[in-house]
C-alpha cells in the first residue's frame, strides 16, 4: 500500500482524485488543503477513516509541508487559485499559492527523495486559432496568457528545473477543462446550470465563439494514475478527450436540457486576453500509457452535471450569492 499526499484534495479535481483513489486502489491518502473559498469538506466527507487523513494547511508554508511530505511516498500536487477571473482582477494569491507553494513542496520533495506528480493546465501553451487544425502537443511552446496561466507556467518549469539539476523523481500533465459534479459556482458550466436553477439566464463572454476542450474529471483522474503508475521521471503528458465545443453550443446544451430555449441568456462583457481556443493531442498518453477516457457522451456527461447540481444544492448554495455579486462588480 502506497501513501499519496494529494494538494488541494478539497478542490474540485483534487477531491475527484481522492475518490478515485479510494474507489479503485489501497493506498491511503492525505489530504493537505488550506481550504480556500474553493474548497469544500463536504467534497471529502464519509471516506474511510483507515484509508483518508485530511491536515488543514498551506502549500506554501514549508513547515507545514516538510513532515507531511516527509511521511508520504507520492506528493500529487492539485493545489492551486484556478480562476482565471480572480487572476484578472487579484493575481497576488495566484504567485503566493501557485509558485512559492509549488517551489515548497519540490523542496521537500527533493529533501526527502519522493515521487511528485504536477498538476497542470493546457493553459501555459497560450491558444490556437479557431477552425485552425493544430492542437497542443507536448513540444508545443509555452505562450501564457493570464496571470493564471502564467502562475501555473512558471510552476512547470521549477518542476522541470527541479528535475534536470536536483534529480526529482517528478512528472507533470496538462489537462484541458475538465466539468462533472463538484465543481465551483464561479466556473462556467456549474455557473450557468445554477443560474438557470435560479431563475437567472446565463452569461456568455463576448461572442461565446471561444472554444474548450471538454474532459470529465473522472477521466482526468483516471489519466493522472496512469502515469503515476506507469509515468516516466522526467516527462510531460497532455491528458485530452477530444471534447471540443464553443461556449455558445455548451450553453445552447445545457438550455435545452433545463427545458428553456437555446437563446435565454444573455451575452455580457468579454474576459480581458480571453483565449480562443484550447486543443489537446493526447497520443502519446494514449500511446505510451495505454490511457483512454471512459466518458466520451458530453451530452450525457452534461445531463448528469446537471442532475448533480439540482439534487446537491446544499453544495453549492452556500456559494452562489457571493459568486454573482463578484460578478455583476465586473459587469459580468
Ligand atoms: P479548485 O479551485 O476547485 O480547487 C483548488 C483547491 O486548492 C481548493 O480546495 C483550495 O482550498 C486549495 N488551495 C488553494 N490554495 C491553497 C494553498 N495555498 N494551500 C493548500 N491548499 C490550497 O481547483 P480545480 O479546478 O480543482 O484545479 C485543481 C488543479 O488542477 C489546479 O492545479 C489547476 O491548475 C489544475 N487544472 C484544472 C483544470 C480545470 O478545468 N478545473 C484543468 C486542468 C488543470
Ligand atoms: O483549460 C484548463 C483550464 O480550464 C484550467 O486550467 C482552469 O483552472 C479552469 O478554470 C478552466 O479555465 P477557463 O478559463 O477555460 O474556465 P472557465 O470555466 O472560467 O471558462 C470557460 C469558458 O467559458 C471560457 O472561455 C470563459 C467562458 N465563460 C466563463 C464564465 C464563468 C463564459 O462565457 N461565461 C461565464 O460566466
Amino acid at each position: 500500500m502506497q501513501k499519496i499526499l494529494v494538494t488541494g484534495g478539497a478542490g474540485f479535481i483534487g477531491s475527484n482524485f481522492v475518490h478515485y483513489i479510494i474507489a479503485n486502489t489501497d493506498s491511503h491518502v492525505t489530504v493537505l488543503d488550506k481550504i480556500t473559498y474553493a474548497g469544500n469538506l463536504e467534497s471529502i466527507k464519509h471516506l474511510p477513516r483507515d484509508r483518508f487523513t485530511f491536515v488543514r494547511g498551506d502549500i506554501a508554508d514549508a513547515a507545514t509541508v516538510d513532515p507531511l511530505v516527509a511521511d508520504c511516498d507520492v506528493v500529487v500536487h492539485y493545489a492551486a487559485e484556478s480562476h482565471n477571473d480572480n487572476s484578472l482582477h487579484d493575481p497576488r494569491p495566484f504567485l503566493d499559492t501557485n509558485i512559492i507553494g509549488t517551489y515548497m513542496l519540490i523542496e521537500a520533495a527533493r529533501k526527502h527523495d519522493k515521487r511528485f506528480h504536477h498538476i497542470s493546465t493546457d493553459e501555459v501553451y497560450g491558444d490556437l486559432e479557431l477552425d485552425a487544425p493544430e492542437r497542443f502537443t507536448e513540444d508545443t511552446p509555452y505562450n501564457p496568457s493570464s496571470p493564471y496561466s502564467s502562475t501555473k507556467a512558471g510552476s512547470d518549469l521549477l518542476v522541470r528545473a527541479w528535475v534536470r539539476s536536483f534529480g526529482l523523481r517528478a512528472t507533470i500533465s496538462n489537462c484541458s477543462n475538465n466539468y462533472g459534479p463538484f465543481q465551483h459556482v464561479e466556473k462556467f458550466i456549474p455557473r450557468q446550470i445554477t443560474n438557470v436553477i435560479d431563475g437567472i439566464r446565463p452569461k456568455l463572454y463576448g461572442t461565446g465563439e471561444n472554444v474548450r476542450d471538454w474532459i470529465h474529471a473522472n477521466d482526468h483522474s483516471s489519466a493522472v494514475l496512469a502515469i503515476i503508475e506507469k509515468g516516466k521521471i522526467g516527462e510531460t503528458y497532455l491528458i485530452g478527450a477530444e471534447g471540443e465545443k464553443n461556449n455558445k453550443e455548451v450553453i445552447e446544451l445545457i438550455l435545452s436540457h433545463l427545458g428553456l430555449e437555446t437563446d435565454a441568456y444573455d451575452h455580457v462583457v468579454d474576459r480581458p486576453g480571453h483565449d480562443l481556443r484550447y486543443a489537446i493531442d493526447s497520443t502519446k498518453l494514449r500511446n505510451e500509457l495505454g490511457w483512454k477516457p471512459e466518458f466520451s457522451n458530453f451530452d450525457a456527461g452534461i445531463e448528469d452535471t446537471i442532475k448533480w447540481y439540482r439534487d446537491n444544492e446544499y453544495w453549492w448554495r452556500p456559494q452562489k450569492a457571493a459568486t454573482e455579486a463578484k460578478y455583476k462588480e465586473q459587469g459580468q
